[in-house]
């Protein structure tokens, strides 16, 4: 049996930092609105010129520089991004061409936050079914861009940077299962709105279904998987909110010392913020090999998802 694992990690983050005090100076809010409602201390901001695939090929880059990979071995690039650079080509497509590899099949999915999860899911299948066998799959956002920076109720939340994972295929455990759904009934309570560009959320409705969605979405893998909540050795979730990452812990009866936070110092990256939370704990040593992760992500759409990895 085919399966795939993630031989490295990588990540990027833009060198500009804005501050909880920084946003203060330009906005009706305050820092200590931010860290009690949300968790957020600060983001990171693209500089001008700075796309979303010139993250998105840094973050690959550092994980096949972890994978000891070649690039010219990758023969699948799966971008999520809910912010292209362009309308098209595609992100994957400038990435392969940024890493001078060919002919391989390479596109983006748009699954907004949950699109990593997405993007891991058919990753997955590919390898599995031997449509390949090192894949880079990619989460990298400019949501900077599509935020109206006039609107304290969505531009204290976000960020840009980018996220990374090779996945190779391997005999041994790796992915183990994933879980993707979507709704497309909730349009309105979060979307950029047509003919606009900005993003608009009814965010206490949004909060509201992420924490019971995710709640459901976690039960559900680990009963697919017939495992206990106590097996888990880490959480990495998508980091939206500090309050909706606890809840979930919380239901998984998880001390927050197994969950991977990184929305305090990243905000929001959306598609991004997966890979980003994964590649911080597998550097600073939290993370280890043969450990059970479990991802899960809510966004946009509303989209939902789910892996469970064996590290
Ligand atoms: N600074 C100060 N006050 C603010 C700010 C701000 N930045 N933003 C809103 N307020 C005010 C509101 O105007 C409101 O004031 P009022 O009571 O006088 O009317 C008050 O704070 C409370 O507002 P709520 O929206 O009810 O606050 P809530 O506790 O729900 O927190 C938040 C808002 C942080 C947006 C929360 O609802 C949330 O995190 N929602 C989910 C976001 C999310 O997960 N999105 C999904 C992923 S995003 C994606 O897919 C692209």
């Amino acid at each position: 049996m085919i399966n795939a694992r993630i031989a490295g990690t990588g990540s990027y983050l833009p060198k500009k930092v804005v501050t909880n005090l920084d946003l203060e100076k330009t906005m009706d809010t305050s820092d200590a609105w931010i860290r009690e409602r949300t968790g957020i201390c600060q983001r990171h901001i693209a500089a001008e010129g700075e796309n979303s695939s010139d993250m998105g090929l840094i973050a690959a880059r550092n994980a096949l520089a972890m994978a000891g990979i070649a690039a010219s071995a990758v023969d699948l690039i799966i971008v999520a991004t809910t912010t292209p650079d362009k309308i098209f080509p595609s992100n994957a497509c400038a990435i392969q061409r940024q890493l001078d590899i060919h002919g391989c099949p390479a596109f983006d999915v748009q699954a907004v936050c949950s699109g990593f999860v997405y993007a891991l899911d058919i990753a997955n299948r590919m390898i599995r079914t031997n449509g390949a066998k090192t894949a880079l799959v990619i989460g990298c956002e400019t949501l900077s861009r599509i935020t109206n920076w006039e609107d304290r109720g969505t531009a204290v939340l976000f960020g840009d940077g980018a996220g990374a994972v090779v996945l190779q295929a391997t005999d041994e455990p790796g992915i183990l299962s994933t879980h993707i759904h979507a709704d497309g009934e909730f349009e309105n309570l979060l979307e950029v709105p047509l003919g606009t560009r900005h993003m608009a959320m009814n965010g206490n409705a949004v909060f509201r279904k992420a924490v019971s969605t995710l709640g459901l979405i976690a039960a559900e893998t680990l009963a697919g998987n017939g495992i206990e909540q106590d097996e888990l050795d880490w959480l990495v979730p998508h980091q939206a909110n500090l309050r909706i990452i606890t809840a979930a812990a919380k239901k998984l009866n998880l001390p927050m010392d197994r969950v991977v936070v990184t929305v305090d110092k990243h905000a929001n990256t959306s598609a991004a913020s997966i890979p980003l939370a994964l590649d911080i704990a597998v550097r600073d040593g939290r993370i280890q090999r043969g450990q059970l992760l479990l991802l899960e992500a809510f966004g946009g759409g509303f989209t939902w998802g789910s892996a469970l990895v064996r590290f």
